[in-house]
């Protein structure tokens, strides 16, 4: 009898702890989710690819539909460019590093940011000190960064690429 009664309030113990646990995940990967959004929509201090802010037309390996595209680095990322705003080869960008690819329809309407954030010690960072965000024009989230890139990673890392990044390889 006294056994079961232990095991009962133990069990109570197990679920309040995990419930707590998982109402903690939700509301930080709401957050990461927020940070990535806002500071994808802000604008100012971003220097474009290859010092230019034309629309490119994607390339046949880009794992996103959007025909159009344009990429911006913060001021941390852009530190890896050369004089022609392409990435050094070998760069590993530094911490802080913000990148955000613009993803547009036909008509050039933003539709999607997909964003690469470095930033070592945030929870959802991947191996490499990346955390990846994707979320539309009006903040939806499309995939959570606490997905940790799962569905991005393995494309990005395939060759040539620098630190993960493909616009140099596919726009030369
Ligand atoms: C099937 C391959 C593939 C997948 C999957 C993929 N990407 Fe990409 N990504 C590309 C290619 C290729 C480029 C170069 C530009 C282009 O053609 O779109 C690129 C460019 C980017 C860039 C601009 C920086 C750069 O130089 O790479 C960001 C940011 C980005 N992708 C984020 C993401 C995120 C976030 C995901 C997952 C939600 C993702 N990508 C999934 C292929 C992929």
């Amino acid at each position: 009898m006294k056994n079961k009664f232990t095991l009962i309030k133990l069990m109570v113990f197990v679920s309040i702890i995990f419930v707590s646990f998982s109402c903690d995940n939700e509301e930080t990967n709401v957050n990461i989710d927020k940070d990535l959004y806002s500071m994808a929509k802000s604008t100012s201090g971003f220097s474009w690819y290859k010092n230019s802010d034309e629309y490119l037309e994607r390339s046949d390996s880009s794992g996103h539909s959007q025909p159009f595209l344009r990429t911006r680095y913060n001021s941390i990322a852009a530190s890896m460019f050369d004089a022609n705003g392409k990435i050094l080869e070998n760069s590993t960008f530094p911490d802080g590093s913000l990148i955000v690819k613009e993803l547009v329809d036909a008509n050039f309407e933003l539709e999607l940011y997909a964003i690469l954030y470095k930033k070592y010690d945030n929870k959802y960072t991947d191996l490499r000190g990346w955390v990846w965000g994707y979320i539309d024009a009006d903040g939806e989230v499309i995939v959570s960064a606490s997905e940790k890139g799962s569905g991005c990673s393995y494309c990005h890392l395939q060759s040539e690429h620098i630190d993960y990044t493909l616009m140099n390889k596919y726009f030369p």
